[in-house]
Protein backbone atom coordinates (compact mmCIF):
# COMPACT_ATOMS: atom_id res chain seq x y z
CA UNK A 1 0.00 0.00 0.00
CA UNK A 2 1.40 3.83 -0.74
CA UNK A 3 2.58 5.30 2.52
CA UNK A 4 -0.30 7.63 3.28
CA UNK A 5 0.48 7.80 6.85
CA UNK A 6 -3.30 7.95 8.92
CA UNK A 7 -5.70 9.07 6.48
CA UNK A 8 -8.75 9.52 7.96
CA UNK A 9 -11.59 7.06 6.87
CA UNK A 10 -13.73 8.75 3.64
CA UNK A 11 -17.53 8.85 4.70
CA UNK A 12 -19.96 6.41 3.34
CA UNK A 13 -22.30 7.55 0.57
CA UNK A 14 -25.79 6.51 1.02
CA UNK A 15 -27.37 6.72 -2.90
CA UNK A 16 -31.49 5.36 -2.73
CA UNK A 17 -31.53 2.23 -1.01
CA UNK A 18 -27.79 1.22 -1.18
CA UNK A 19 -25.03 2.23 0.89
CA UNK A 20 -21.31 2.67 -0.84
CA UNK A 21 -18.58 2.03 1.51
CA UNK A 22 -16.28 4.19 0.03
CA UNK A 23 -17.98 7.23 -1.55
CA UNK A 24 -16.32 6.87 -4.92
CA UNK A 25 -17.91 6.21 -8.18
CA UNK A 26 -16.22 5.47 -11.37
CA UNK A 27 -17.76 7.53 -14.21
CA UNK A 28 -19.11 5.87 -16.65
CA UNK A 29 -16.63 5.58 -19.83
CA UNK A 30 -17.67 4.34 -23.28
CA UNK A 31 -17.44 3.56 -26.04
CA UNK A 32 -16.53 0.08 -23.57
CA UNK A 33 -13.75 1.65 -21.69
CA UNK A 34 -15.79 1.11 -18.84
CA UNK A 35 -17.21 -1.83 -18.80
CA UNK A 36 -17.45 -4.98 -17.04
CA UNK A 37 -14.09 -5.75 -15.44
CA UNK A 38 -13.46 -2.10 -14.25
CA UNK A 39 -16.92 -1.95 -13.00
CA UNK A 40 -17.00 -5.24 -11.01
CA UNK A 41 -13.57 -4.26 -10.36
CA UNK A 42 -14.31 -0.99 -8.50
CA UNK A 43 -17.45 -2.50 -6.98
CA UNK A 44 -15.03 -4.67 -5.40
CA UNK A 45 -13.55 -2.10 -3.31
CA UNK A 46 -16.14 -0.48 -2.45
CA UNK A 47 -17.03 2.10 -4.98
CA UNK A 48 -19.44 2.05 -7.35
CA UNK A 49 -18.50 0.52 -10.78
CA UNK A 50 -20.05 1.98 -13.62
CA UNK A 51 -20.63 0.17 -17.22
CA UNK A 52 -21.28 2.86 -20.24
CA UNK A 53 -23.77 1.53 -22.10
CA UNK A 54 -23.30 3.70 -25.07
CA UNK A 55 -22.25 1.27 -28.51
CA UNK A 56 -21.63 -1.56 -26.29
CA UNK A 57 -22.37 -4.30 -29.14
CA UNK A 58 -19.93 -2.48 -31.44
CA UNK A 59 -16.45 -4.93 -29.74
CA UNK A 60 -19.22 -7.68 -29.19
CA UNK A 61 -20.50 -11.12 -31.00
CA UNK A 62 -24.03 -9.23 -31.37
CA UNK A 63 -22.75 -6.80 -33.95
CA UNK A 64 -22.43 -7.64 -37.23
CA UNK A 65 -24.15 -5.34 -39.60
CA UNK A 66 -25.51 -1.56 -38.92
CA UNK A 67 -28.78 -3.02 -38.94
CA UNK A 68 -28.10 -5.08 -36.18
CA UNK A 69 -27.15 -2.38 -34.28
CA UNK A 70 -29.41 -1.41 -31.47
CA UNK A 71 -30.78 -4.94 -31.19
CA UNK A 72 -26.92 -6.20 -30.43
CA UNK A 73 -26.60 -3.31 -27.81
CA UNK A 74 -29.20 -4.69 -25.75
CA UNK A 75 -27.93 -7.92 -26.03
CA UNK A 76 -23.91 -6.88 -25.54
CA UNK A 77 -25.63 -4.67 -22.10
CA UNK A 78 -27.21 -7.69 -20.42
CA UNK A 79 -23.44 -10.09 -21.15
CA UNK A 80 -22.03 -6.89 -19.30
CA UNK A 81 -24.52 -6.80 -16.53
CA UNK A 82 -24.07 -10.76 -16.38
CA UNK A 83 -20.03 -10.47 -15.97
CA UNK A 84 -19.99 -7.79 -13.78
CA UNK A 85 -22.27 -9.68 -11.56
CA UNK A 86 -20.52 -12.83 -11.37
CA UNK A 87 -17.15 -11.15 -11.32
CA UNK A 88 -18.18 -8.61 -8.28
CA UNK A 89 -21.08 -10.53 -6.67
CA UNK A 90 -21.31 -8.29 -3.67
CA UNK A 91 -20.68 -5.26 -4.91
CA UNK A 92 -22.48 -2.27 -6.00
CA UNK A 93 -22.73 -1.80 -10.16
CA UNK A 94 -24.36 0.92 -12.33
CA UNK A 95 -24.77 2.09 -15.42
CA UNK A 96 -24.47 5.44 -16.90
CA UNK A 97 -26.81 6.00 -19.82
CA UNK A 98 -26.92 8.98 -22.37
CA UNK A 99 -30.10 10.73 -23.08
CA UNK A 100 -28.95 11.94 -26.05
CA UNK A 101 -28.30 8.59 -27.70
CA UNK A 102 -31.10 7.17 -29.77
CA UNK A 103 -31.13 3.88 -27.91
CA UNK A 104 -31.23 5.36 -24.25
CA UNK A 105 -34.83 4.08 -23.04
CA UNK A 106 -33.73 0.71 -24.06
CA UNK A 107 -30.27 0.70 -22.20
CA UNK A 108 -32.56 1.97 -19.29
CA UNK A 109 -34.77 -0.30 -19.31
CA UNK A 110 -32.40 -3.19 -19.86
CA UNK A 111 -30.58 -2.10 -17.00
CA UNK A 112 -32.89 -2.15 -14.99
CA UNK A 113 -34.31 -5.04 -15.29
CA UNK A 114 -31.01 -7.01 -15.52
CA UNK A 115 -30.04 -6.07 -11.82
CA UNK A 116 -28.22 -2.45 -12.26
CA UNK A 117 -28.17 -1.05 -9.14
CA UNK A 118 -28.14 2.66 -9.99
CA UNK A 119 -28.54 4.20 -13.19
CA UNK A 120 -26.62 7.86 -13.96
CA UNK A 121 -27.77 9.47 -16.75
CA UNK A 122 -26.47 12.92 -18.33
CA UNK A 123 -25.40 14.06 -22.07
CA UNK A 124 -29.35 15.97 -21.85
CA UNK A 125 -31.31 16.29 -19.26
CA UNK A 126 -33.00 12.73 -17.83
CA UNK A 127 -36.46 14.12 -17.84
CA UNK A 128 -38.54 10.76 -18.48
CA UNK A 129 -35.64 8.48 -16.22
CA UNK A 130 -38.15 7.70 -14.12
CA UNK A 131 -40.67 6.17 -16.57
CA UNK A 132 -38.27 4.75 -17.98
CA UNK A 133 -36.59 2.94 -14.35
CA UNK A 134 -40.60 2.41 -13.34
CA UNK A 135 -40.05 -1.88 -13.52
CA UNK A 136 -37.44 -1.25 -10.50
CA UNK A 137 -38.44 1.41 -7.39
CA UNK A 138 -35.38 0.01 -5.87
CA UNK A 139 -32.87 1.21 -8.75
CA UNK A 140 -31.54 4.40 -7.79
CA UNK A 141 -31.77 7.25 -10.10
CA UNK A 142 -28.72 9.72 -10.58
CA UNK A 143 -28.99 12.58 -12.97
CA UNK A 144 -25.62 14.58 -14.36
CA UNK A 145 -26.18 18.33 -14.18
CA UNK A 146 -23.82 21.43 -14.70
CA UNK A 147 -25.70 24.14 -12.91
CA UNK A 148 -28.10 24.69 -9.81
CA UNK A 149 -30.52 25.83 -12.40
CA UNK A 150 -30.52 22.49 -14.10
CA UNK A 151 -30.59 20.60 -10.71
CA UNK A 152 -33.65 22.70 -9.58
CA UNK A 153 -35.87 22.03 -12.76
CA UNK A 154 -35.17 18.49 -12.52
CA UNK A 155 -35.72 17.75 -9.25
CA UNK A 156 -39.25 19.84 -9.54
CA UNK A 157 -40.36 18.43 -12.35
CA UNK A 158 -39.67 14.82 -11.34
CA UNK A 159 -41.11 15.12 -8.18
CA UNK A 160 -44.33 16.30 -10.03
CA UNK A 161 -44.65 13.93 -12.16
CA UNK A 162 -43.13 10.97 -10.38
CA UNK A 163 -43.92 11.82 -7.08
CA UNK A 164 -39.75 11.09 -6.38
CA UNK A 165 -36.60 12.91 -5.94
CA UNK A 166 -33.17 11.97 -7.91
CA UNK A 167 -31.47 9.84 -5.12
CA UNK A 168 -27.88 12.20 -5.95
CA UNK A 169 -26.87 14.51 -8.29
CA UNK A 170 -23.42 14.31 -9.97
CA UNK A 171 -22.28 17.87 -10.62
CA UNK A 172 -19.68 17.49 -13.82
CA UNK A 173 -17.19 20.46 -14.60
CA UNK A 174 -16.84 20.91 -17.94
CA UNK A 175 -13.42 22.74 -17.24
CA UNK A 176 -11.85 19.56 -16.26
CA UNK A 177 -14.16 16.53 -16.67
CA UNK A 178 -13.77 14.12 -19.93
CA UNK A 179 -15.82 13.19 -22.69
CA UNK A 180 -18.64 15.47 -23.90
CA UNK A 181 -18.90 18.66 -21.81
CA UNK A 182 -21.93 20.61 -20.78
CA UNK A 183 -21.39 23.80 -22.14
CA UNK A 184 -20.92 25.63 -25.03
CA UNK A 185 -17.05 26.03 -26.51
CA UNK A 186 -17.55 29.99 -25.73
CA UNK A 187 -18.48 29.41 -22.22
CA UNK A 188 -15.83 26.80 -21.29
CA UNK A 189 -13.27 27.86 -19.01
CA UNK A 190 -15.62 30.83 -17.31
CA UNK A 191 -15.51 30.50 -13.70
CA UNK A 192 -19.55 30.11 -13.80
CA UNK A 193 -19.64 26.56 -14.21
CA UNK A 194 -16.61 25.41 -12.27
CA UNK A 195 -16.61 23.40 -9.36
CA UNK A 196 -15.36 26.05 -7.14
CA UNK A 197 -19.02 27.92 -7.95
CA UNK A 198 -21.12 25.01 -8.77
CA UNK A 199 -20.67 22.67 -6.23
CA UNK A 200 -21.68 24.77 -2.99
CA UNK A 201 -24.09 26.34 -4.72
CA UNK A 202 -25.66 22.87 -5.08
CA UNK A 203 -24.41 21.49 -1.87
CA UNK A 204 -26.50 24.18 -0.09
CA UNK A 205 -29.44 23.95 -2.37
CA UNK A 206 -29.85 20.58 -1.46
CA UNK A 207 -29.69 20.64 2.26
CA UNK A 208 -31.83 24.11 2.03
CA UNK A 209 -34.31 22.54 0.08
CA UNK A 210 -34.30 18.64 0.32
CA UNK A 211 -32.75 18.83 3.68
CA UNK A 212 -29.51 16.89 2.39
CA UNK A 213 -31.92 13.87 0.72
CA UNK A 214 -29.98 14.63 -2.54
CA UNK A 215 -26.34 13.58 -1.72
CA UNK A 216 -24.28 15.99 -4.40
CA UNK A 217 -21.62 13.90 -6.17
CA UNK A 218 -18.50 16.06 -8.29
CA UNK A 219 -17.16 14.97 -11.07
CA UNK A 220 -14.09 16.62 -13.05
CA UNK A 221 -10.52 16.44 -11.97
CA UNK A 222 -10.63 14.71 -9.39
CA UNK A 223 -7.40 12.72 -8.87
CA UNK A 224 -6.03 12.52 -5.47
CA UNK A 225 -6.93 12.77 -1.73
CA UNK A 226 -6.15 15.74 -1.58
CA UNK A 227 -8.75 16.67 -4.35
CA UNK A 228 -11.34 14.34 -2.83
CA UNK A 229 -10.68 16.28 0.86
CA UNK A 230 -11.47 19.53 -1.47
CA UNK A 231 -14.31 18.32 -2.72
CA UNK A 232 -15.93 17.18 0.22
CA UNK A 233 -15.09 21.00 1.71
CA UNK A 234 -16.99 22.12 -0.61
CA UNK A 235 -20.53 19.94 0.25
CA UNK A 236 -19.73 16.63 -2.00
CA UNK A 237 -20.97 13.64 -0.52
CA UNK A 238 -19.28 11.66 -2.90
CA UNK A 239 -16.98 11.69 -5.93
CA UNK A 240 -16.95 10.40 -9.38
CA UNK A 241 -13.75 9.52 -10.64
CA UNK A 242 -13.09 8.20 -14.74
CA UNK A 243 -9.95 9.37 -16.18
CA UNK A 244 -8.10 8.29 -13.41
CA UNK A 245 -9.42 4.37 -13.71
CA UNK A 246 -7.95 4.35 -17.52
CA UNK A 247 -4.18 3.27 -16.47
CA UNK A 248 -5.31 0.04 -14.45
CA UNK A 249 -4.68 -3.52 -15.72
CA UNK A 250 -8.56 -3.78 -15.25
CA UNK A 251 -9.84 -0.60 -17.47
CA UNK A 252 -11.88 -2.21 -20.18
CA UNK A 253 -9.59 -0.50 -23.63
CA UNK A 254 -7.09 -2.48 -25.38
CA UNK A 255 -3.71 -1.31 -23.82
CA UNK A 256 -2.48 1.15 -26.92
CA UNK A 257 -5.07 3.20 -25.35
CA UNK A 258 -3.76 3.49 -22.15
CA UNK A 259 -0.60 3.79 -23.56
CA UNK A 260 -1.89 7.43 -25.11
CA UNK A 261 -2.14 8.49 -21.56
CA UNK A 262 0.85 7.57 -20.26
CA UNK A 263 2.95 9.05 -22.70
CA UNK A 264 0.56 12.76 -23.01
CA UNK A 265 2.32 16.23 -22.88
CA UNK A 266 -0.20 18.94 -21.14
CA UNK A 267 -0.19 20.29 -24.92
CA UNK A 268 -2.03 16.96 -25.93
CA UNK A 269 -5.17 17.43 -24.12
CA UNK A 270 -7.44 19.17 -26.72
CA UNK A 271 -11.26 20.36 -27.14
CA UNK A 272 -12.83 18.58 -30.73
CA UNK A 273 -16.29 19.61 -31.97
CA UNK A 274 -18.32 16.99 -31.51
CA UNK A 275 -20.80 15.18 -34.12
CA UNK A 276 -23.17 16.18 -30.61
CA UNK A 277 -22.71 19.91 -31.15
CA UNK A 278 -20.78 19.54 -27.73
CA UNK A 279 -17.03 20.24 -27.72
CA UNK A 280 -15.54 17.68 -25.83
CA UNK A 281 -11.56 16.92 -24.30
CA UNK A 282 -9.77 14.72 -25.67
CA UNK A 283 -6.18 13.54 -26.31
CA UNK A 284 -4.44 14.20 -29.71
CA UNK A 285 -4.14 11.41 -31.84
CA UNK A 286 -3.32 10.63 -35.24
CA UNK A 287 -7.18 11.27 -35.60
CA UNK A 288 -7.41 14.40 -34.18
CA UNK A 289 -4.31 15.94 -35.46
CA UNK A 290 -6.34 14.62 -39.29
CA UNK A 291 -9.47 16.19 -38.15
CA UNK A 292 -8.15 19.72 -36.88
CA UNK A 293 -5.68 19.91 -40.40
CA UNK A 294 -9.19 19.32 -42.22
CA UNK A 295 -8.50 15.78 -43.64
CA UNK A 296 -10.74 13.64 -44.60
CA UNK A 297 -11.59 11.33 -41.56
CA UNK A 298 -13.97 8.35 -41.59
CA UNK A 299 -17.78 10.06 -41.66
CA UNK A 300 -19.72 7.08 -42.80
CA UNK A 301 -22.29 6.72 -40.11
CA UNK A 302 -21.95 3.37 -39.07
CA UNK A 303 -24.68 3.12 -35.96
CA UNK A 304 -27.06 6.28 -36.20
CA UNK A 305 -26.81 6.12 -32.57
CA UNK A 306 -27.24 10.15 -31.42
CA UNK A 307 -30.88 11.54 -31.29
CA UNK A 308 -29.16 14.34 -33.40
CA UNK A 309 -26.05 14.41 -35.10
CA UNK A 310 -24.01 16.28 -37.37
CA UNK A 311 -22.25 13.65 -39.15
CA UNK A 312 -25.47 11.89 -40.25
CA UNK A 313 -27.12 15.10 -40.75
CA UNK A 314 -24.74 17.15 -42.53
CA UNK A 315 -21.94 15.15 -43.44
CA UNK A 316 -19.35 17.54 -41.01
CA UNK A 317 -17.46 16.27 -38.30
CA UNK A 318 -16.86 12.67 -37.91
CA UNK A 319 -18.64 9.26 -37.21
CA UNK A 320 -18.41 9.46 -33.04
CA UNK A 321 -19.44 5.62 -32.83
CA UNK A 322 -16.54 4.97 -34.82
CA UNK A 323 -14.27 6.96 -33.69
CA UNK A 324 -14.52 6.37 -30.15
CA UNK A 325 -14.72 2.18 -30.99
CA UNK A 326 -11.11 2.61 -32.68
CA UNK A 327 -9.69 4.19 -30.19
CA UNK A 328 -10.71 1.54 -27.51
CA UNK A 329 -9.92 -1.02 -30.19
CA UNK A 330 -6.00 0.68 -29.95
CA UNK A 331 -6.34 1.75 -33.25
CA UNK A 332 -5.29 5.93 -33.00
CA UNK A 333 -5.22 6.27 -36.53
CA UNK A 334 -8.49 6.70 -36.69
CA UNK A 335 -9.36 6.76 -32.71
CA UNK A 336 -10.90 9.68 -30.41
CA UNK A 337 -9.27 8.72 -26.90
CA UNK A 338 -11.61 11.30 -24.15
CA UNK A 339 -9.96 12.61 -21.60
CA UNK A 340 -10.82 14.67 -18.71
CA UNK A 341 -7.68 17.08 -18.03
CA UNK A 342 -5.72 15.11 -15.26
CA UNK A 343 -4.83 12.64 -18.37
CA UNK A 344 -0.95 13.49 -18.53
CA UNK A 345 -0.98 13.04 -14.47
CA UNK A 346 -0.59 8.86 -15.43
CA UNK A 347 2.79 7.76 -15.39
CA UNK A 348 2.46 3.66 -14.80
CA UNK A 349 -0.09 1.26 -15.23
CA UNK A 350 -2.04 0.31 -11.52
CA UNK A 351 -4.54 -1.77 -10.08
CA UNK A 352 -7.44 -0.24 -9.45
CA UNK A 353 -7.38 -1.80 -5.93
CA UNK A 354 -3.91 0.01 -5.65
CA UNK A 355 -6.25 3.11 -6.50
CA UNK A 356 -8.30 2.71 -3.62
CA UNK A 357 -5.25 1.72 -1.06
CA UNK A 358 -3.77 5.22 -2.05
CA UNK A 359 -7.09 7.29 -1.54
CA UNK A 360 -8.52 5.58 1.18
CA UNK A 361 -5.18 4.71 3.48
CA UNK A 362 -7.04 1.18 4.44
CA UNK A 363 -6.29 -2.23 2.71
CA UNK A 364 -8.13 -3.38 0.14
CA UNK A 365 -11.19 -5.36 0.55
CA UNK A 366 -10.60 -7.35 -2.17
CA UNK A 367 -7.20 -8.77 -1.58
CA UNK A 368 -8.54 -12.12 -0.54
CA UNK A 369 -9.75 -12.45 -4.49
CA UNK A 370 -6.51 -11.86 -5.91
CA UNK A 371 -3.72 -14.86 -6.69
CA UNK A 372 -1.63 -15.33 -4.29
CA UNK A 373 2.25 -15.70 -4.95
CA UNK A 374 3.23 -18.98 -4.75
CA UNK A 375 6.25 -19.47 -2.35
CA UNK A 376 9.76 -20.37 -4.12
CA UNK A 377 10.25 -24.36 -3.79
CA UNK A 378 13.45 -25.65 -4.42
CA UNK A 379 13.66 -29.39 -5.19
CA UNK A 380 15.36 -31.48 -3.05
C1 LIG B 1 -12.81 8.09 -22.02
C2 LIG B 1 -13.99 8.78 -21.41
C3 LIG B 1 -15.27 8.43 -21.82
C4 LIG B 1 -16.40 9.02 -21.22
N1 LIG B 1 -17.64 8.57 -21.59
C5 LIG B 1 -18.75 9.04 -20.95
C6 LIG B 1 -20.04 8.48 -21.24
O1 LIG B 1 -20.18 7.55 -22.03
N2 LIG B 1 -21.10 9.03 -20.60
C7 LIG B 1 -20.97 10.05 -19.68
O2 LIG B 1 -21.98 10.51 -19.12
N3 LIG B 1 -19.74 10.56 -19.37
C8 LIG B 1 -18.65 10.07 -19.96
N4 LIG B 1 -17.40 10.54 -19.60
C9 LIG B 1 -17.28 11.49 -18.46
C10 LIG B 1 -16.94 10.75 -17.15
O3 LIG B 1 -17.93 9.83 -16.77
C11 LIG B 1 -16.64 11.68 -15.94
O4 LIG B 1 -17.79 12.29 -15.42
C12 LIG B 1 -15.60 12.75 -16.17
O5 LIG B 1 -14.62 12.35 -17.06
C13 LIG B 1 -14.98 13.07 -14.81
O6 LIG B 1 -13.79 13.74 -14.93
P1 LIG B 1 -12.35 13.01 -14.74
O7 LIG B 1 -12.18 12.19 -15.95
O8 LIG B 1 -11.41 14.16 -14.63
O9 LIG B 1 -12.41 12.17 -13.49
C14 LIG B 1 -16.24 10.00 -20.20
C15 LIG B 1 -14.95 10.37 -19.81
C16 LIG B 1 -13.84 9.77 -20.38
C17 LIG B 1 -12.47 10.18 -19.92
Amino acid sequence: MADQGQLPPLPPLTIGEYTLPVPIIQGGMGVRVSAHNLAAAVANEGGLGIIATVALSLASKHYKKAKDYFRANVKALVDELTWAREKSPNGLIGVNCMVAIRDYEDMVRTSVEHGAQVVISGAGLPLRLPEYAASNPKTALVPIVSSLRAASLLAKRWHKTYKRLPDAMVFEDPNTAGGHLGTSREKLFTPEYSTEVVLPQLAEWSRKEYNDEIPIITAGGIWDRKDIDHAFSLGAKGVQMASRFICTHECDAMDAFKQVFIDAKPSDVIIVDSPAGLPGRALKTTFTTDLMRGEEVAKKCIATCLTECRCREEEETFCIAYALHQAQQGNMDHGLVFTGSNAVRHTHMMHVWEIFEELTGQKSPSAHLRPQPVDNVTEA
